[in-house]
């Protein structure tokens, strides 16, 4: 029994949403958390959490948006925070990988959710790429708790992230064969760790190179468990109590 913490389930990526559900349920994941990352798939993750029961919703704009959104996206994401089937405030973050012109943009974008987040108490979903320090120095100014999506740093930022409440999202990454996190997670106790697939991207091995979906969660589960030493059962156990303590699930 297996939670999904993080996908984009939208009909730009697959046909047969249906499908994609039920081949999570036979394969024993049985939330999905879907996350929108800009105002089409904002009003697309609000339609689909009323029609699917196992699937909850988080609202945001993505960095990557921070030169095309619109005042009114995030009033969108405002008029639904008191949703109870929206359960965070997310995809958000910094991005500084392809551009890092627009730094003072997604500080202050950054920000604005980040308010949302603590107006209505709800925790966040936080994206960072190649750029820690600012979210850090950023996220300690907000009284808010959540997840450090797709986390890849170094123990010593992982530590950093824990101390201030973050759980850290556990996706395909941790596969791959070149991939330094296995090291750094082996370090951290699993009551700091959630598992998410990030589909359709990062699919794990032995699918790397294939559409993800939230049915690969147990290739990740896999991986951790035995990374670990510990069961499926348990790991299943420790990640739905981490779930249980960030989450209003
Ligand atoms: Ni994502």
């Amino acid at each position: 029994m297996f939670t999904d913490t993080h996908c984009h389930i939208y009909k730009e990526y697959y046909q047969d949403i249906d499908e994609i559900i039920n081949n999570a349920k036979n394969n024993g994941i049985t939330r999905l958390i879907n996350n929108g990352c800009d105002n089409k798939s904002n009003e697309e993750v609000i339609e689909l959490i009323q029609k699917y029961d196992n699937m909850y919703g988080t609202l945001g704009i993505h960095p990557e948006s921070v030169d095309t959104y619109h005042e009114d996206e995030i009033k969108f994401i405002e008029r639904n925070c008191s949703n109870p089937k929206v359960i965070a405030i997310g995809e958000i973050g910094l991005d500084y990988h392809y551009t890092k012109e627009n730094k003072k943009e997604q500080k202050k974008l950054l920000e604005q959710q980040l308010y949302l987040a603590e107006k209505y108490n709800l925790p966040v979903i936080i994206h960072s790429r190649e750029a820690t320090e600012d979210t850090i120095n950023i996220l300690k100014n907000f009284k808010v708790r959540g997840v450090i999506h797709s986390f890849s740093g170094s123990l010593e930022t992982a530590k950093i992230y824990i101390k201030m409440g973050y759980l850290l999202g556990i996706n395909g990454v941790i596969t791959f064969k070149n991939s330094k996190l296995k090291e750094v997670i082996k370090e951290i106790p699993l009551e700091n760790l959630i598992l998410e697939t990030d589909s359709p991207y990062l699919t794990p091995e032995p699918f790397r190179g294939k559409r993800n979906e939230p049915a690969r969660i147990l290739e990740i589960a896999k991986f951790i468990s035995e990374l670990k030493g510990i069961n499926l059962e348990e790991l299943a156990r420790i990640t739905n109590e981490n779930i249980m303590r960030i989450f209003d699930i």
